[in-house]
């Protein structure tokens, strides 16, 4: 990558197609309508401007779009030059909140590295077999709950489901211990920084979102100190991430700071739970509107399991459960786009760009193009029986050093909810319902999922639904 001159750099970045400036509200104006729909501004974008486009071209703030395997490639595999800014609010100085929104996915660098070695020791094989029967006991005490005939929000139910193995797994909480209410507090400030009211407001003034979710950061700094205390007085040691972490030490015997502690607990709780319910919810939908794969998948699963949930080592045995996942993820992913902040001038293409300029691209476009995937917008699981993208085409889990450090740990848990859902249930979509797609951070259902429960009486058939869920998928 070579370095460009001030005068040219200025000189590209307008030579970049793109949308001019709302005429009465400018660059917020662009800003209000892509945050509106990110999904369908991003399609909008690559149709009418092509593989790059310029969003934002402001001195101080300039933010280009691109479309294509290769410039994913260039962004993620570089991570010393596109830096990642996580997805929380900044904070002011010094806050409680500045301390919470500080992991994982904010940091660069050294310290990114540092931290990264030691966050994936829980996230190992080894760890992560322990955590197998925690998961299975929890999903039977939330689908055992599911009557037959009764109709339920399902986007509702995955999120109770991953919040409770999130709550177990990474802190170690049980639904019946007093601090289980801190996952709550951890999902109601999530949800408070990605709102669109807390981005286009960030003023600290009673009553507006900005101001309740700094005072949650404080109630959350609390909370997960006396968490981590409470875990360091234990005499025995858990097995819960947080305690694992709390005894990690580099080479050099350098353990985490309680600061630290603190960051990474709240962002790892914040990166793996609706990442997961949606995903989750995203492949019962589609299995519930694709009988014959719904069908297969039963008999192969209740043809090897008997009705049981999988042990660890028969979780790679289920191939078709595997290619449903893979095939799930990609039409509906749950990450649907990300971005970096350059740090050096550098060459996008054709173009000369300075530093500081925020560079995004999709993970959703790339798994609809049709180069790559053809009928991108048809559910073929067997597409993956033939078809083999490299690391920068298919991006679920993101790719290069900064890829998802719980993607084995999030796929095993899919793999055993599945598994017993759907040997247990046929769920069906609750017929006309509306299915939108709702996207801030996570793409999910913008109503919800409304679903039938039935016994699983292998009477399978769809239902027509309606909503912009047709625009990705092809219902027909
Ligand atoms: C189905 C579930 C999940 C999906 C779809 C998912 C997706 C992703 C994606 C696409 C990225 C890369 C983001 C980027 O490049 O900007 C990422 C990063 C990350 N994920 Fe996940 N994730 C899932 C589950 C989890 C779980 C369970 C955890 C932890 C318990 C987790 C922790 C992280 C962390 C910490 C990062 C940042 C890594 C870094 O910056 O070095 N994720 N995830």
């Amino acid at each position: 990558m070579t370095e460009a001159t001030t005068e040219s750099i200025q000189h590209d970045l307008e030579k970049i197609p793109g949308p001019l400036p709302h005429p009465i509200l400018g660059w917020r104006g662009n800003l209000f309508r892509f945050l509106s729909d990110p999904l369908a501004y991003m399609q909008m974008l690559r149709r009418t401007y092509g593989e790059i486009a310029v969003f934002v071209r402001r001195p101080e703030n300039k933010m280009v779009f691109t479309f294509h395997p290769k410039y994913n490639q260039q962004i993620l595999s570089n991570p010393d030059l596109f830096n990642s800014v996580g997805i929380t609010h900044l904070g002011p100085e010094g806050s409680a909140h500045r301390k919470v929104g500080h992991g994982l996915l904010s940091m660069n660098g050294p310290q990114h590295k540092q931290q990264r070695r030691l966050i994936m020791l829980p996230f190992q094989r080894n760890h992560i077999v322990t955590y197998r029967d925690a998961i299975v006991e929890i999903v039977e005490d939330v689908t055992g709950r599911w009557r037959s005939g009764s109709r339920l929000d399902m986007f509702k139910e995955m999120k109770e489901l991953t919040r409770r193995i999130s709550s177990k797994i990474l802190l170690g909480l049980d639904a019946s211990s007093k601090a289980f209410s801190v996952s709550a507090i951890m999902e109601k400030w999530l949800e408070l920084n990605i709102s669109i009211k807390t981005r286009l407001l960030p003023i600290d003034y009673l009553g507006l979102p900005y101001h309740r979710m700094l005072q949650l950061a404080e109630k959350l700094e609390r909370e997960t100190i006396a968490m981590i205390e409470q875990k360091r007085s234990e005499e025995i040691a858990g097995s819960d991430v947080l305690s694992i972490l709390i005894r990690a030490h580099d080479e050099d015997g350098t353990t985490m700071t309680d600061d630290e502690l603190i960051g990474q607990a709240n962002i790892l709780f914040a990166a793996s739970h609706e990442t997961t319910s949606s995903s989750l919810v995203w492949i019962l939908f589609l299995l519930a509107e694709h009988p014959a794969v719904y069908a297969n998948l039963v008999d192969e699963l209740s043809g090897r399991l008997k009705g049981s949930a999988p042990t660890f080592d028969e979780l790679n045995q289920l191939s078709l459960l595997d290619r449903v996942i893979k095939e799930g993820m990609r039409i509906l992913p749950a990450a649907v786009y990300t971005y970096r902040l350059s740090t050096v001038p550098f060459e996008l293409g054709p173009y000369h760009l300075p530093e500081r300029t925020t560079v995004a691209l999709s993970h959703y476009i790339t798994h609809h193009m049709p180069e790559i995937y053809p009928e991108p917008e048809r559910f073929n699981p067997d597409r993956w029986l033939t078809c083999s993208p490299t690391p920068y085409e298919y991006l679920a889990f993101g790719a290069g050093p900064r890829a998802c450090i719980g993607g084995g740990f999030a796929t095993m848990a899919m793999k055993l909810s599945l598994a017993m859902i759907v040997q247990r249930f046929r769920l069906s979509v609750v017929p006309h319902a509306r299915i939108n797609r709702h996207l801030v951070v996570t793409m999910g259902p913008q109503h919800g999922m409304p679903m039938t429960v039935h016994e699983q009486d292998r009477r399978f058939g769809k239902n027509p639904v309606r909503g912009n869920i047709h625009e990705m998928v092809d219902l027909r």
